[in-house]
């Protein structure tokens, strides 16, 4: 069955969270909730993380494309605005170099592990930056890791240089002695019905 792709939403939670829970939570219970929490903030365990996943994804403050292979979700791309994703790996390196906060952060990916080595993580950036491109589009940064050969997939979730790098983003600086900043500009495909394109609009702050 081909791979399809929708935002993760209120709608689409409940395939989500079968895929989180046949992981055992991810890492033991992260609910793909780091990135979001603020950096040295306090950690609340399992529960309280898929609770608090589920009301920013409700609340719209969650955003990933999140690949289909018919009703199941096998796997995520997470992106969403700095605001809402203010917990990047390597910070206090990114910060003593950080000039405007980008539009968008490209933080985490996760696939069934099953179904790894398919290319559903390369899908699913390429289906996260058209879900951007339909928000507004803007500036978008990612921080991939390279190793330079096979590493554990844990090491990974932040994706790899080379994906990025065919999904046409450039190397901006390094972070960490395996990790880059790196970024890309999209354009803005935002639709209003009957209106075609209109102005983009930053993603709205938390
Ligand atoms: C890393 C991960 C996302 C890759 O997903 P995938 O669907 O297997 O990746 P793809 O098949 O699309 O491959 C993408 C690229 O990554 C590379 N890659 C994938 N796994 C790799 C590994 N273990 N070591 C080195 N490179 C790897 C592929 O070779 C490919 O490179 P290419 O574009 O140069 O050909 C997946 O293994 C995963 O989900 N790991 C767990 C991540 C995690 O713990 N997330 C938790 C949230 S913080």
């Amino acid at each position: 069955m081909p791979l399809t792709s929708k935002p993760l939403s209120r709608d689409t939670w409940p395939a989500f969270a079968r895929l989180v829970e046949k992981h055992n939570g991810i890492f033991g219970g992260c609910w793909c909730i780091s990135f979001h929490l603020e950096p040295g903030e306090k950690r609340h365990g399992a529960a309280a993380y898929r609770a608090m996943k589920e009301e920013l994804v409700k609340e719209g403050r969650a955003h990933a494309a999140l690949v289909f292979d018919g009703p199941d979700a096998v796997g995520w791309c997470q992106f969403g605005s700095a605001a809402e994703l203010p917990n990047i790996r390597s910070k206090k390196a990114y910060e003593r170099e950080a000039g405007t906060p980008p539009d968008w952060r490209v933080t985490c990916f996760f696939i069934d592990r099953e179904r790894r080595g398919e290319g559903i993580a390369s899908f699913a950036l390429r289906e996260a930056l058209r879900e951007i491109e339909r928000l507004g589009g803007g500036t978008v940064e990612a921080y991939p890791e390279e190793y330079g050969g096979k590493v554990s997939s844990s090491f990974l979730c932040s994706g790899t240089l080379g994906m990025f790098e065919k999904a046409g983003f450039k190397k901006a600086r390094k972070i960490a002695m395996h990790r880059w900043v790196m970024a890309r500009r999209l354009r803005n495909k935002r639709e209003a019905p009957g209106r075609g394109s209109v102005a983009r609009r930053r993603p709205r702050a938390p």
